[in-house]
């Protein structure tokens, strides 16, 4: 058994933590408070598998070349955020077979009628009117695959995965209730502030990594780019320093990145900050973002000029992953009825 193998089956054992994000594209400070600043927070707690889904990049068309970077790049992103590799699964999704199997039986557990309700396939297909496949509409089977998998008590995420989550604890009950208690139901964490970073020129809107670059920030961005996206931010023209995202979705969008990042509740910033201009508040909050990211992106540089590591933690990750996740597939085989294995 290899060493992470043992760390994930400690004797007092630690409750388990699923999540991942998609290498298909630049990461956003909204990945990064909406998800991953919260898999650091919670690897000393639980036991935690972070992966790499590449399976699901692929529901809308990649560049081979460009995919196969990511992945690596997303690697030494979750480690230069402070995932330590040698307590946390940090590995590619398509390197890990069950994934798919088991989203083919949860597949036959999922009705069409529950997958036409995902808001995010409905926005994802009318953004690839050209090109809605079969994937980008049980792509939420996958992500339950993912989950119910590794038997997760607690998936940490952004608001936009919520509909999905409620999805997969639904197809798990429903398995359950045919075959006994084969899945964990997992409970979402949803970061009070941050759970949701908005668009930077359109604040009603969440910031997305396929939105044009002035509309978020890179983790990876330097800070003289960092500085002019705020900089240029839509915010509005009262001119007060106030927490009310329905009324003032840009101020509250840079308070609530002020606030995740330092750690300060909002009001209290906002009380701090009044009879302040707006370019005050957009020097503050640029100030918070780099210097959050500053350690990151060093450590980041670092890392990538370093592929074989890489390679190597995802290969090691992948195979404690594999005998984990076989376990629990094999069970559901068994349950639904396929041949035993001689
Ligand atoms: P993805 O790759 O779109 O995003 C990764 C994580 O970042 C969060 N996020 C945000 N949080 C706050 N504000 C934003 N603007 C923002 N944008 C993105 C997302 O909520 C997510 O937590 N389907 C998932 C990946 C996935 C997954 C899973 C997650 C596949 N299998 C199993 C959890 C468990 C996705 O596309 O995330």
């Amino acid at each position: 058994m290899t060493e992470q193998e043992q760390n994930v089956q400690t004797a007092e054992k630690k409750q388990v933590i699923f999540s991942g994000i998609q290498p298909s594209g630049t990461l956003t400070i909204g990945n990064y408070i909406g998800a991953l600043r919260n898999f650091v927070k919670l690897q000393n707690d639980y036991d935690c598998i972070y992966c790499i889904v590449d399976e699901h990049a692929i529901t809308v068309r990649q560049n081979p070349a460009d995919l196969r970077r990511r992945c690596l790049e997303l690697a030494a992103i979750y480690i230069a955020a402070g995932l330590d590799p040698q307590k946390n699964l940090i590995y590619c999704q398509s390197h890990v077979s069950a994934h798919a199997e088991l989203a083919w039986i949860l597949n036959c557990f999922t009705y069409m009628g529950e997958l036409s309700r995902m808001t995010q396939f409905k926005a994802k297909s009318a953004a690839h009117e050209d090109n809605i496949n079969a994937g980008l509409f049980t792509y939420p089977v996958l992500m339950a695959a993912d989950i119910l998998l590794y038997q997760t008590n607690l998936v940490p995420v952004g608001v936009d995965q919520k509909q999905h989550l409620e999805l997969c604890r639904d197809i798990a009950q429903r398995f359950n209730s045919v075959y006994g208690n084969v899945f964990t139901i997992p409970e979402g964490y949803i970061p009070k502030i941050g759970a949701k970073i908005m668009s930077l020129q359109e604040p009603e809107k969440k910031m997305s990594k396929s939105d044009p670059a002035e509309c978020y920030i890179a983790i990876l961005d330097d800070p003289d780019t960092i500085r002019r996206k705020i900089k240029r931010a839509v915010t509005d023209s009262d001119g007060e320093i106030r927490f009310d995202p329905e009324s003032k979705p840009g101020v509250s969008n840079l308070l609530s990145i002020m606030s995740a990042l330092g750690d300060e509740d909002v009001d209290s910033i906002a009380t701090r900050m009044q009879g302040k201009g707006y370019g005050e508040l957009k020097k503050e909050t640029a100030d918070c973002v780099i210097a959050a990211l500053e350690p990151l992106q060093a450590e980041y540089k670092r890392l990538i000029a370093d592929k074989a590591y890489l390679q190597n933690v995802i290969d090691t990750n992948a195979a404690a992953a594999n005998s984990l996740a076989i376990r629990t597939l094999r069970k559901v085989q068994k349950k639904v009825g396929f041949a035993p294995r001689g």
